[in-house]
């Protein structure tokens, strides 16, 4: 079962009440949030409402059923400000409205239900479908031979959706402990090596994207300049025995999802 916003509204703690009562699940995957990072800035109470409030009125509802909880969070709940990778246990200080409402919703989750929730910190998703940078960027590698020009100051670590998706359930089959984990792919790039490796898997010329910084494309919201998030919780789980492993190396799992992604953007293009 799978339910979109017109279905549910999680904001409405009657409605998560009401629907996850009636239906009594197992286990609840919370993929819902306000993702528009910059429109956040002028509308915080909506994404407050979606983004905190939202996961609370879940997990309450969780609670009432005793249905596992996997709630999808992210690394902009940190500050950008390291050097070393985020571990899962370091303090939360989010530098924007959508950083900020998404923390509160951790600690909402945690303080509401923490013997049966997961927190599933991810980042720089993509996939084959919707909207994302590797669709873009493909995209656009196939447009004409121009540069693109590409911010190099900003390190994170690009993710499958599809690994995310596969990770999420395995963790839950192989019964880990509750609590917070950083589901991201392994290793780290700023947006600018994401784009080039991106050209290169399409056939393209690499040198037509060039690297500038990020001062250059000014936005309402500040992104977080380093947020790389270690993978400790992942490793103790598999040194304690449990049948999972850690999520492969990105350049991998861009490499296996480029396919799909190259043949969806012609079948787009050719239909718009
Ligand atoms: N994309 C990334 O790179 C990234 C990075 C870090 C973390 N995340 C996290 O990953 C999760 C999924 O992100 P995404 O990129 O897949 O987001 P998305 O494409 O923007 O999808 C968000 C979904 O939330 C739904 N939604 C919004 N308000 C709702 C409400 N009041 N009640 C019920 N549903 C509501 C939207 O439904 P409608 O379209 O019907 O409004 C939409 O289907 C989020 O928790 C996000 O914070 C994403």
């Amino acid at each position: 079962m799978a339910w979109g916003s017109k279905e549910l509204d999680i904001t409405s703690s009657a409605r998560c009440s009401e629907l996850i009562g009636a239906l009594s699940p197992l286990v609840i995957i919370n993929a819902a949030a306000w993702t528009d990072v910059d429109g956040a800035e002028s509308n915080p109470e909506s994404a407050h409402a979606v983004n905190a409030i939202g996961p609370k009125n879940i997990a309450v509802a969780a609670k009432l059923v005793g249905a596992i909880f996997a709630h999808v969070s992210t690394d902009y709940v940190f500050s950008g400000i390291s050097e070393v990778p985020w571990e899962e246990y370091d303090t939360r200080g989010p530098v924007s409205v959508y950083g900020i409402t998404k923390a509160v919703g951790e600690v909402e989750v945690l303080s509401e239900y923490p013997e049966k929730s997961y927190i599933f910190r991810t980042a720089w998703l993509y996939s084959q479908w919707g909207k994302n940078f590797a669709k873009t960027m493909t995209r656009l590698a196939f447009m004409g031979d121009g540069e693109v020009r590409v911010v190099n100051d900003q390190v994170g670590q690009p993710t499958s959706a599809s690994d995310l998706a596969a990770q999420i359930v395995n963790t839950i089959l192989a019964e880990l402990p509750f609590g917070i984990y950083h589901g991201t792919n392994s290793g780290n790039a700023s947006w600018f090596d994401f784009a080039q490796k991106i050209f290169e898997l399409t056939g393209e010329s690499t040198s037509r994207v060039v690297p500038v910084s990020s001062a250059e494309f000014v936005r309402p919201a500040k992104r977080p300049a380093y947020s790389v998030l270690g993978h400790g919780a992942w490793k103790s789980a598999v040194e304690s025995g449990y049948p999972v492993e850690v999520m492969r190396e990105w350049q991998l799992a861009l490499a296996g999802e480029m396919p799909g992604i190259i043949k969806m953007v012609q079948d787009e293009t050719r239909t718009d």
